[in-house]
């Protein structure tokens, strides 16, 4: 059942190059240069005249979303917030008819995202879900929606499930730009036909695991961890960290690279490994500024770096290359090889991947 792999996460985070094909399916045309989606042409007026989109999720679920939010005010200019779904429950939000909320969840089951969404329905909010699990009560409380195709997930730490949804707010987004002008027609069609290849180069991607087993072996023991990522590549960083944290149980946090000396510079020195994302993109200077402050405090640097990048192999202690991309489309790559090393750390620690303490997989209470 496993596939021949050791776990459940190690086949998942193998299966990506195909959940992400199965998500884009029959939905990215990139020949006829359209995407078809059924929920979204249903209420594609809703989504053109919001006023805000909403996001609400938990977990890696709420990661997607931040990334889903860069996609939708960069391709559709449309205000956007990022909600966890806890806190947007009982904080009586101000929600008009004029906002489209998109819940977020693989199970389809997580209690405070289906009590957000019951929230904001009677306020009167158009609701949109985009869950894994077909037929789940998240997915049946929505208006309209659009599933994820990942296939079962059972590691209770979300891989697969976190790339379809991206894959498919990607989708999303891409199309209300295109119905609003936002997006001219020749930007649609070359993001698309980028869209389009992103399958290819997660499976590149993966190629690099035995870089990932190295530093995991240089790492496994070691009790803190820092991921730096700005911009698409933030919500990456935070998921990077969460996704050690819960399976190998070294404590790890994500934060926008800017926010750095804000406070998290004061824990670094030789003992810290840092995860930076420093893919090229409009804050690729910033980022390089932000390695050598680590590196003057001999911090280690493991740096996602585009192919090539020669700048930032010279000051990086271990380098992970990935593809040239779309930057919004980077967080599809970037998160690959920050599974594996959480993954590799996990298993060098003798944790049990699959099922880590006190963690379920569906939150089905508060
Ligand atoms: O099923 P959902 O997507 O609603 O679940 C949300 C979170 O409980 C979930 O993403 C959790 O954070 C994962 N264990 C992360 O790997």
């Amino acid at each position: 059942e496993k596939g021949g792999y050791d776990h459940f996460m190690l086949k998942e985070i193998f299966e990506q190059p195909r959940s992400i094909r199965d998500t884009l399916r029959g939905r990215l045309l990139p020949d006829e240069g359209i995407i078809s989606m059924s929920g979204v042409k249903e209420y594609g007026a809703k989504f053109e005249n919001a006023s805000r989109i909403l996001f609400v999720a938990c977990g890696t679920s709420w990661h997607a979303g931040l990334v889903a939010e860069y996609m939708f005010e960069e391709f559709a200019r449309i205000p956007v917030e990022v909600e966890y779904a806890s806190e947007f429950r009982y904080r009586n939000p101000i929600i008009t008819e004029d906002d489209v909320v998109i819940a977020i969840s693989q199970s389809g089951e997580t209690a405070d995202t289906l009590a957000a969404i019951e929230l904001a329905k009677k306020k009167g909010a158009t609701i949109f879900g985009i869950c894994n699990v077909v037929g789940s009560s998240i997915a049946r409380a929505s208006h309209a929606g659009a599933y994820t195709h990942a296939g079962p997930e059972i590691g209770v730490a979300s891989t697969k499930a976190f790339t379809a949804q991206v894959a498919v707010l990607a989708l999303i987004a891409l199309e209300i730009g295109r119905r609003k002008g936002a997006l001219t027609e020749s930007r649609f069609r070359s993001l698309i036909s980028e869209l389009d290849q992103i399958p290819k180069k997660v499976e590149q991607m993966l190629e690099s695991e035995d870089m990932t087993v190295s530093i995991a072996e240089m790492y496994k023991d070691v009790s803190n961890f820092l991921y730096l990522g700005r911009g698409y590549n933030f919500p990456v960083a935070l998921e990077g960290a969460l996704k050690l944290k819960e399976i190998s149980y070294i404590h790890a946090e994500g934060y926008p690279a800017a926010e750095m000396k804000h406070g998290p510079i004061a824990l670094i020195d030789e003992n810290m490994p840092v995860v930076v994302i420093a893919t090229k993109n409009g804050q690729y200077e910033k980022v390089v500024s932000n390695i050598q402050e680590i590196k003057a405090r001999n911090g280690k640097i493991i740096a996602v770096v585009n192919e090539g990048d020669e700048t930032i192999r010279e000051m990086a202690d271990h380098v992970i290359e990935i593809p040239d991309t779309d930057e919004a489309f980077t967080p599809l790559i970037t998160t690959i090889p920050l599974q594996l090393l959480s993954y590799h750390i996990a298993v060098m620690r003798g944790c049990n991947v699959d099922q880590p303490r006190n963690l379920a997989k569906s939150v089905t209470v508060e």
